[in-house]
């Protein structure tokens, strides 16, 4: 059977824009659950400046009790600096996603950072823990809120000293949901082409109603690490018009209906999407349960 592995970022990429601080529990809860319904990768928090995401204030807390207690799970975080990769090691956390933005506008928006500076912190990272595992989230791979679409001559070129310091896995980022099936496709196979060691996912936003379609013209050519949000809960707090993830449930259902294997049992999955629903009532949802 063909394999598909899901990795939730919800608790990140859906929490970080909850203005209302979601008690610890109530996280715990729903990464329990992800785990109960066959979720094994789940992004748990993100390591970032209290000041810019308040909502991850709890990061270390959260990730000590989850590593704690869940030793077989595979739990990643998102980091954007040095500091943030400390806190990840320091919890134990055996690989994190270091986010950078295809985009200058956006890296600034979103870390304040050019792109040298993204690239220099990166390089204090890899020195710093030579054994840590980093994915490099590339954000608006497909297109920008500031500088508008992206295409395969943005992309990569840009990797290129990436790859070069030793970065093995990418995940292309449709940060704002403006990517196609088309482009999708293009940008995939010119990476493909251009990296062929390259391990590669895809993480895509549903805001135009293309998450599913975009997610499978990458698994069509063979990308099977794929992110997606419980419930569809979403966007970026620096990304203007960004707005829910692929939703989880609607991801496995598609997948299993294929004939993939994902291990995810997806009455559990609707059970825990619908609490998460009750207790975030302000998220952006854009799973099929929340359309009727
Ligand atoms: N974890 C916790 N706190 C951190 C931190 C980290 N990884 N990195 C920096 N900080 C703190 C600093 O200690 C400082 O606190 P202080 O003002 O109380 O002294 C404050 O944050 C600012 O630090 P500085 O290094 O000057 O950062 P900055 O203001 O240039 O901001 C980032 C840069 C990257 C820290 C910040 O923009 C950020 O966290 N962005 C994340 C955005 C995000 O998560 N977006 C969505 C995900 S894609
Ligand atoms: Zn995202």
């Amino acid at each position: 059977m063909k394999n598909v592995e899901v990795y939730e970022v919800g608790p990140r990429d859906g929490f970080q824009n909850i203005k209302e601080y979601i008690p610890l529990e109530t996280k715990m809860k729903i990464v329990e659950g992800l785990l109960a319904a066959g979720v094994k990768h789940v992004q748990i928090t993100s390591f970032v400046s209290p000041k810019a995401i308040p909502q991850m204030k709890d990061a270390k807390e959260l990730a000590t009790k989850l590593v704690e207690n869940h030793p077989e799970a595979d739990f990643f975080a998102l980091v954007p600096n040095l500091r943030g990769a400390e806190a990840a090691v320091d919890v134990g956390l055996k690989w994190v996603s270091y986010v950078v933005s295809l985009s200058e506008s956006h890296n600034q928006a979103n870390i304040r950072r050019t792109h040298e500076e993204s690239f220099i912190e990166l390089q204090k990272i890899q020195k710093a823990y030579p054994d840590l595992d980093i994915c490099l989230d590339l954000a608006t791979t497909f297109g920008c809120p500031f500088e508008g679409m992206m295409t395969e001559d943005d992309v990569i070129p840009f990797l290129k000293p990436y790859v070069d310091s030793g970065i093995k896995t990418v995940n292309l980022c449709d940060t704002i949901g403006i990517a196609n099936p088309a482009q999708v496709r293009k940008i995939v196979k010119a990476v493909q082409k251009e990296y062929p060691t390259l391990d590669l996912q895809i993480h895509i936003h549903d805001t135009r109603n293309m998450g599913m379609v975009n997610t499978l013209a990458a698994i069509e050519l063979g990308i099977n690490k794929v992110q997606s949000t419980l419930g569809g809960l979403g966007g970026c707090p620096y990304a203007p018009g960004a707005s829910g993830n692929l939703a989880t449930e609607d991801l496995a259902f598609m997948l299993i209906e294929m004939g993939y294997e994902t291990h995810i049992d997806i009455p559990k999955m609707v059970e825990l999407a619908k609490f998460q629903k009750e207790v975030i009532p302000e998220g952006l949802f854009s799973g099929h349960l929340y359309k009727v």
